[in-house]
């Protein structure tokens, strides 16, 4: 209700001004006579109202797909989040999104993002310097040669979480826990941090900053925005103090301080020799932290839930997992050869991440203009590619609405129509993290349990990642050995 209400307040707010803006817009498109169909909606918020409405009723695909219908199967412009927008739609829109970054365009984050997050200063480096290296720091820690390192300890705190949060309990609710355990691992092998109510204070304040995200940026007391920045401001300054103090160490013990992903940034030099301040490194791991909130454990909780649905996927997961789980000694951790040999796990995780991906789509902007399927797209508008344009398209996945793994068996989909994690050079640079975490936790809870859902008939809310409105609550059976 939330997203809502601010809506709401944000229509009465600029409807005082409208006379100009129609001004405006009326001149606006008088001087771009080929542009996409579609409509621009109301004035400065454009359509985000009806954006915001088909994301509470729980299919934000649906304006997408509304719209395609309508205007296009190809692209159509709108307006969303103050911006004139186009949308990107099917295989070849996302191929022309993710192969012409940084030639026609660089990604985009809306202003209360920016804000949010304390930009411009984190992606600042990366989106400005017009080139295809990522920031130097994040492939180094999460590429696979240095996450090997940390897949013990993944494996390592997924069963110690289930030992102490779900194997005394005959119903659990998944995604609360998923997000412990997420968030848990996150700050284990950032910052070294393992205290559990400090990670859950954080946490919760995580919880507050996404919920602004898609809000109105109006910054005054009791508007979801304002909440978001104050909780911002609260995490930064616990971020600080703990890269302050972790600067101390290394300066008085050297070699022997603390080795993780802090002390990584703070030692780091980028190519001018400029160590990273320490706002810059407060804000970089905000962002990071962001984007592991909801994304993983999301997942986790999907794979769950088909599996419970699906019995003979689930035989099929356990197999797998005992396999592996058999071949090891008691007190042997997951290696990164291990979580190569989850392949058929995997194709359940990709599966799941077809139909309800964690994240919906990001955007672009055009740095020059050009012409996409004969219409022109001018310098400055921005672009929307959406994960459900091909995830659900059965000229791209035969019968899309079944839950179906086999289809990642063999050559999988063609290029540029799975994309949970996006495209290009902007890719998402977690991706093999968020495998590794997720399989190493999946292998945890398959080893242990079989499980069946509490409510059959809860349904799936967005916010705007997927989640069971009531969180997924289940009832477990312990397994011995592998069997009931
Ligand atoms: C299943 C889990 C995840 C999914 C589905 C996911 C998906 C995405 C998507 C779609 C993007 C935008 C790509 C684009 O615009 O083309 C993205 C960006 C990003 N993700 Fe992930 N992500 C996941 C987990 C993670 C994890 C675990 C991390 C960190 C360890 C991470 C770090 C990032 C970062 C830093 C960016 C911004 C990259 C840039 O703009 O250069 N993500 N992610
Ligand atoms: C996604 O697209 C399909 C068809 O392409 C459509 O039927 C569906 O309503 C859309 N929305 C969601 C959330 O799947
Ligand atoms: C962001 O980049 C622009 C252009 O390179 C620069 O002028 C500005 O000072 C940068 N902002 C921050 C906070 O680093
Ligand atoms: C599963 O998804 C990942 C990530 O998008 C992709 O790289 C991989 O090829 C997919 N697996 C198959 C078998 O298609």
């Amino acid at each position: 209700m939330d997203l809502f209400s601010s809506y709401l307040l944000y229509l009465m707010l600029f409807s005082i001004s409208l006379p100009v803006v129609f001004l405006i817009t009326y001149r606006h498109k008088s001087s771009n006579p080929n542009l996409p169909p579609g409509k621009m909606g109301w004035p400065i918020i454009g359509e985000t109202l009806d954006f915001a409405l088909a994301c509470q009723g729980g299919n934000p695909g649906r304006f997408v797909n509304d719209r395609m219908n309508k205007y296009s199967p190809q692209v159509f412009k709108t307006s969303l989040l103050e911006a004139n927008m186009v949308v990107m739609c099917g295989g070849s829109g996302n191929k022309f999104l993710f192969s012409n970054e940084d030639k026609l365009v660089v990604s985009w984050w809306q202003r209360s993002m920016k804000k949010i997050l304390c930009f411009p200063s984190v992606f600042n480096e990366t989106l400005t310097k017009i080139s295809s290296d990522p920031p130097t720091f994040l492939p180094e820690f999460l590429k696979p040669e240095a996450l090997q390192h940390y897949i013990a300890t993944m494996d390592s705190m997924a069963s110690k979480h289930i030992e102490l949060n779900w194997s005394p309990n005959r119903e659990v609710t998944v995604f609360p826990l998923a997000k412990k355990y997420s968030f848990a691992l996150a700050f284990r092998l950032f910052m070294s941090i393992v205290d559990p109510e400090y990670v859950e204070m954080i946490s919760h304040r995580f919880q507050i900053l996404n919920e602004g995200f898609l809000s109105v940026p109006i910054d005054i007391p009791g508007t979801t925005f304002n909440r978001a920045l104050k909780a911002s401001k609260f995490i930064h300054n616990e971020l600080l103090a703990i890269i302050r103090k972790r600067k101390m160490e290394l300066e008085q013990k050297g070699d022997s301080a603390t080795r993780d992903l802090l002390s990584h940034m703070l030692l780091a030099s980028d190519e001018n020799c400029n160590v990273k301040s320490e706002m810059e490194i407060s804000t970089q791991l905000i962002c990071l932290l962001f984007a592991i909130h909801h994304t993983t454990s999301s997942v986790i909780t999907f794979i769950l839930k088909y599996l419970a649905e699906f019995p003979d996927v689930y035989s099929k997961v356990l197999k797998e997992q005992m396999e592996i789980a058999k071949s090891k000694g008691p007190a042997e951790f997951l290696k990164r050869d291990d979580i190569q040999k989850m392949k058929y796990t995997w194709n359940v995780a990709n599966e799941t991440m077809r139909l309800t991906p964690p994240v919906q789509g990001t955007f672009r902007e055009a740095i020059t203009d050009f012409t996409y399927a004969g219409f022109t797209i001018p310098k400055g508008w921005k672009m929307h590619w959406n994960v459900n344009t091909t995830h659900r398209d059965p000229k791209y996945f035969p019968d899309p609405e079944k839950f179906d793994p086999s289809r990642f068996e063999g050559k999988g989909p063609q290029p540029f129509t799975f994309v949970p994690f996006g495209g290009g050079p902007r890719m998402c640079p977690g991706r093999e993290y968020a495998r590794a975490q997720v399989l190493a936790f999946i292998h945890n809870v398959v080893t242990r349990f079989k499980w069946e859902k509490v409510d059959p008939s809860e349904k799936v809310a967005y916010n705007p990642s997927p989640i069971p409105s009531k969180g997924f609550p289940i009832r477990l059976q312990p397994l011995q050995n592998g069997f009931i």
